[in-house]
């Protein structure tokens, strides 16, 4: 925010941090809050390794497999202690916050250990770091108004709006390791949201685990969005999270009529089975989820609605299973997000009897990838021959003459441009499409 403070602890000689960044938007944000730290601390970023004083790692617990990259990341890059003992290497973010402290205690190669409570105190931390410490006491008031953040696209913005969580779905380990949920004062994020577009960050996403129940004063998130929208320095708005207990008919409404808030929403299914979503205290029903489908796409038919959905979840059977698979072939999701259920200890979930077979996970989580697949590939065919406006990002990946960006509704498209289309809006046709990409040609 706005009042700096410029007091953080500054390192005695240059020093440089690596970041690395694991898990959700959230952490990504939260990185760019560190990257906006470290900076006014003296320190510099560099994204060569070899360069660093310091090795940070963002961490992400939701599944233990990002958790185990993350271990294996730690095993492979503290060799480099032997020809640099200065060098500190330490993880931020959700596994710090739950199990640090264990991770210091065993000697696991970590310097240091901080929860998501505890950035401010970054700098002095490894300012009087003289031997491996963790730091994870949790302040649930804790949402970062002293620190800038440093945005890295120069393109893209993520404003986060609200920290936390409280719907213990009893699977999500998020409200165990980042507390209870508050959200950010509307001035201060009308101030990011507006000065990102200044810097000429046009597409900014509204970042919050669950962004339809934010409160401030007498603000609900319709309202934030619908204020948002009218600051003349942006051209999009988007959000993530929704969570379908909490979305309301005035959010749709202000959807619909804002040109500015795009037509796209990441509304989590998690399940088609209503006895499994019940299993997930996620606090609707399939009827409730597809009703708010067909308001969805009454209100704005050309919107984009993507999902998560997770495979195996305890005492999932097969038909609970293929009830997912048929409420994928009704909405016929944009795209799907699909995980492997994973238990995480202190979740009600993973205390549940009837694990279902990690095999069996594994082969339905297949069976729906393939099926999404198959979805998105004809949503994404059918945007043939229609023109798009696209939001310029960057260098397509396979060609340095060719740009990539994002549609209204949340597509990637790829077209012929260079480096000065960067932040433009580019109105484009449909030539062809991939399950994941759309082809465009350039509209004069
Ligand atoms: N196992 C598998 N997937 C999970 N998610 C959250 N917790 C778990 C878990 N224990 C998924 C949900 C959520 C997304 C961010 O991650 O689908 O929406
Ligand atoms: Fe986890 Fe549920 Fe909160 Fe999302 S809403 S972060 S899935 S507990």
């Amino acid at each position: 925010m706005n009042n700096i403070d410029n007091t953080f602890p500054q390192p005695p000689k240059e020093r440089f941090f690596y970041l690395e960044t694991y898990g959700c938007q959230m952490n990504v944000a939260d990185s760019e809050l560190i990257i906006g730290l470290l900076s006014q601390s003296g320190y510099r970023k560099t994204d060569d390794i070899d360069q660093a004083d310091v090795i940070i790692f963002n961490t992400c617990s939701v599944r233990k497999h990002a958790e185990d990259r993350v271990l294996g990341r730690i095993s492979n890059e503290k060799q480099r202690k032997l020809n640099k003992p200065d060098l500190k290497i330490g993880i931020v973010g959700c596994m710090a916050q739950r199990i640090g402290k264990r991770l210091i205690e065993d000697n696991s190669g970590i310097d240091f250990a901080l929860g998501v409570d505890n950035y401010s105190q970054l700098p002095s931390f490894l300012a009087a770091l003289d031997e491996p410490a963790s730091f994870t006491d949790m302040n649930e008031s804790e949402i970062y108004e002293n620190i800038e953040p440093e945005h890295q696209g120069s393109t893209c913005g993520f404003v986060t709006i609200m920290r936390g969580c409280d719907n213990f779905c009893s699977y999500c380990i998020v409200p165990h390791v980042r507390g209870r949920e508050r959200s950010r004062p509307f001035e201060h994020i009308s101030h990011d949201v507006e000065s990102a577009g200044n810097r000429g960050l046009k597409d900014i996403t509204l970042l919050g685990q669950n962004v339809n129940s934010y409160h401030f004063q007498e603000i609900d998130f319709p309202i934030l969005i619908e204020r948002l929208a009218k600051i003349n320095s942006i051209e999009r708005l988007r959000f993530i999270t929704s969570h379908p207990k909490d979305l309301s008919d005035e959010l749709i409404r202000v959807m619909a009529d804002s040109p500015k808030i795009c037509k796209h929403i990441h509304l989590p299914l998690q399940s088609g089975s209503t006895a499994i979503l019940r299993k997930m205290n996620r606090k609707y029903d399939i009827d409730h989820y597809l009703t708010l489908i067909h308001k969805l796409k009454a209100a704005m038919p050309e919107i984009a609605v993507t999902t998560d959905l997770i495979a195996g979840f305890p005492s999932e059977t097969e038909a609970d299973f293929e009830e997912t698979l048929s409420v994928m072939r009704d909405v016929q999701f944009d795209y799907a997000f699909c995980f492997k259920y994973s238990e995480r200890e202190s979740t009600a979930a993973a205390e549940y009897t009837l694990q279902v077979p990690q095999a069996e996970r594994l082969s339905r989580l297949q069976r729906m990838i393939d099926l999404q697949r198959e979805i998105t590939l004809k949503k994404f065919q059918a945007q043939i021959g229609k023109e798009v406006v696209v939001y310029i990002e960057n260098l397509s990946r396979k060609s340095s003459q060719q740009v990539s960006g994002k549609t209204d509704d949340f597509k990637i498209a790829v077209l012929d441009g260079s480096e000065k289309d960067f932040g433009k809006l580019v109105k484009a046709r449909v030539i062809s499409a991939t399950s994941g990409t759309l082809i465009c040609q350039r509209q004069a």
